[in-house]
C-alpha cells in the first residue's frame, strides 16, 4: 500500500497574506507531493520496507530517511498553522511555555532566533524532550526530532522553498509572519 499525500487542513489560499496561495501550491503541491512520490518509488524497489509505517521508516534512518522525514515534517508543519491561529498561547501550552521559558515573549524570541539561525535548510521546533521538558531546537535538512525520542509540539519550516516566493531571502520576516498563524490548539493536542 503506497503512502498517500495527506490533504491540507485548509484551502491553499487560507494562510494569505502571511503565506500566499502561490507558495502553498509549490510547497504542498510540488515539494511535499514530491517526497511522497520518491518514498513510494524507493519502497517499491525495496520490498523489505513494504507495509512499514512512516514513523518506523524514518526512525530506521536508512536510505529512505530524507523522504520519509520530509513527508512527516511537512504534514506536521501544515497542522502547526491555522487561518484562525496566532496570538498568545492558550490552555496548557501557555502555562508550560511560561514554566519553561519565563514568558511567551521570551519563548517567541528564542524560537525565532533559533529558527532564523539554522544554517541552510532545516526546521525550527518546539519539542518536549526525552526528559519531558519543553525545548526549542533546530534540525538541519530533513531532521525530525522523533529520531531523538522527542515529542514535537510545533514546527516552522525554514527551507527557502517555504518563503522565497513571498519574502525572497528574508527568513526573519517569514518567521515573524508565521507567528500570526500558529495553531495553539494543535500544540495543546501534542503536549
Ligand atoms: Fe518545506
Amino acid at each position: 500500500m503506497a503512502f498517500e499525500h495527506p490533504a491540507l487542513p485548509y484551502p491553499q489560499d487560507a494562510l494569505s497574506p502571511h503565506i500566499s496561495a502561490e507558495t502553498m501550491s509549490y510547497h504542498y503541491g510540488k515539494h511535499h507531493a514530491g517526497y511522497v512520490k520518491k518514498l513510494n518509488a524507493y519502497v517499491a524497489s525495496n520490498p523489505d520496507l513494504a507495509g512499514k509505517s512512516l514513523e518506523s521508516l524514518l526512525r530506521e534512518r536508512g536510505g529512505h530517511y530524507n523522504n520519509a522525514a520530509q513527508i512527516w515534517n511537512h504534514t506536521f508543519y501544515w497542522n502547526s498553522m491555522s487561518p484562525s491561529g496566532g496570538g498568545a498561547p492558550t490552555g496548557g501550552i501557555a502555562d508550560a511555555i511560561d514554566d519553561a521559558f519565563g514568558s511567551f515573549s521570551d519563548f517567541r524570541d528564542k524560537f525565532s532566533t533559533t529558527a532564523a539561525g539554522q544554517f541552510g535548510s532545516g526546521w525550527g521546533w518546539l519539542v518536549k524532550n526525552a526528559s519531558g521538558n519543553l525545548e526549542v531546537i533546530a534540525t538541519a535538512d530533513a531532521g525530525c526530532p522523533l529520531t531523538d525520542g522527542a515529542t514535537p509540539i510545533l514546527t516552522c519550516d525554514v527551507w527557502e522553498h517555504a518563503y522565497y516566493v513571498d519574502y525572497r531571502n528574508d527568513r526573519g520576516s517569514y518567521i515573524e509572519a508565521w507567528w500570526n498563524l500558529v495553531n495553539w490548539d494543535f500544540a495543546n493536542g501534542n503536549l
